[in-house]
């Protein structure tokens, strides 16, 4: 009913807008900012396992796997350890080479997902220490890990996941800074300065939700009835690139595909011509420029370039045919929780545009607890 929605059309875009809380709810409790430091209360997560690992094993299916891989960034860039990400139905049939020092997450919203549960095991029977991030409290995946940092979003029930994901996002970057703090890696100062922007993301997303989900209805009238998307971004907005295209193939039944714009030489740019919409993240970062350079790529076949580029960059917006303005914030590593929003809010638009059942789309279930 509209009542369980709070007014909301749907499940999902009700969701969407409950992202600053969801994330909050993440951060609460787990942060002293005066300190400069990250505190688990959960059992399992010690300054001592922290120490001793060797390799962060990453282990989950779908969007949960996407989060995976954002958190490889920023993981390998503060605590200097080296990160695998597995999709959990690879993982699960591979030749392993876990042992002891290795420290598995799996990731799963609901903790019940066939092959992200059969990967835990596998690592554990390997002698991995394992500590699950994870959205439903007693869930089977809690259950079996040596300990576990909830996400504490609230329950999601859109098919399609928004708020789980970006708390999940939360909880790894908490998790990056506790690590990057037991072993030395980065200062105090540093932490602090993470752990102060992070604190402003909820705010900053509050304050752009209606102007992006405004965007978003513009665009869906624009293009609802393409049949291909292309999302291209590289370093964290890489993997915000492959979230945004699954968004879009999930509710719409569009085909899309999430590329690191640099591979696009290697195949997908055979494919660009005037029917082919091309959502561009482009932040002002280290790789700006080469973005721009494959904005111009696209450009010169004539392909259709919707970006997402900080405010005021007009030399952007003059090579877009669209633009989705993000803020501009101090520190770019929170980026993939500003950019992620709205590309959630323009898969669900063209949905809706295309009368599709956006709770519950067809062939795709909330959690997949069979193989
Ligand atoms: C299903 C859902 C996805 C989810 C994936 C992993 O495919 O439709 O939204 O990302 O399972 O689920 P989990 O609960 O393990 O995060």
């Amino acid at each position: 009913s509209m009542a369980e929605k709070a007014g909301y059309k749907h499940f999902m875009l009700k969701e969407i807008y409950e992202q600053p809380q969801a994330i909050l709810n993440t951060l609460r409790g787990r942060v002293l900012p005066e300190e400069g430091e990250v505190i688990f209360e959960e059992s399992g997560i010690t300054q001592d396992l922290i120490k001793k690992t060797k390799m962060v094993n990453l282990v989950a299916c779908g969007t949960s796997w996407h989060a995976g891989l954002v958190a490889k960034y920023w993981i390998e860039k503060w605590v200097r350890i080296p990160v695998q990400v597995d999709l959990a139905s690879e993982f699960r049939y591979r030749d392993l080479l876990v042992d002891d020092s290795w420290l598995t997450i799996p990731i799963s919203q609901s903790g019940e997902t066939a092959d992200t549960l059969a990967g835990l095991r596998i690592a554990k029977d390997h002698g991995s220490t394992v500590i699950s991030i994870c959205n439903v409290v007693g869930s089977t995946i809690t259950r079996e890990s040596d300990g576990t940092i909830y996400t504490h979003a609230g329950p999601e029930i859109g098919v399609a996941s928004t708020k789980a994901f970006t708390s999940q996002l939360a909880a790894l970057y908490l998790l990056g800074l506790f690590m990057a703090k037991a072993r030395g890696t980065l200062d105090q100062k540093a932490i602090k300065e993470k752990i102060d922007v992070m604190l402003e993301v909820p705010g900053l997303i509050e304050e752009e939700l209606k102007a992006w989900h405004n965007r978003a209805k513009d665009l869906s009238c624009e293009f609802s009835q393409y049949p291909n998307f292309l999302y291209l971004g590289r370093g964290l907005h890489f993997p915000v690139a492959l979230e945004g295209a699954l968004k879009l193939k999930e509710i719409s039944y569009i085909h899309a595909e999430g590329y690191a714009a640099g591979e696009m030489k290697h195949g997908p740019i055979a494919l660009i011509d005037k029917n082919m919409p091309v959502v561009c993240l482009a932040p002002q970062d280290h790789v700006y420029e080469k973005l721009l350079s494959n904005i111009e790529e696209v450009r010169s076949r004539r392909g259709i370039v919707i970006s997402l580029g900080e405010k005021g960059d007009e030399k952007l917006k003059k090579l877009s045919k669209e633009l989705i303005e993000v803020p501009k914030v101090d520190d770019r590593d929170v980026n993939p929780f500003l950019y992620t929003i709205p590309l959630q809010l323009l898969a669900y638009e063209i949905a809706v545009q295309r009368g599709c059942d956006v709770d519950q789309p067809r062939n795709l279930a909330k959690s997949v607890t069979v193989e």
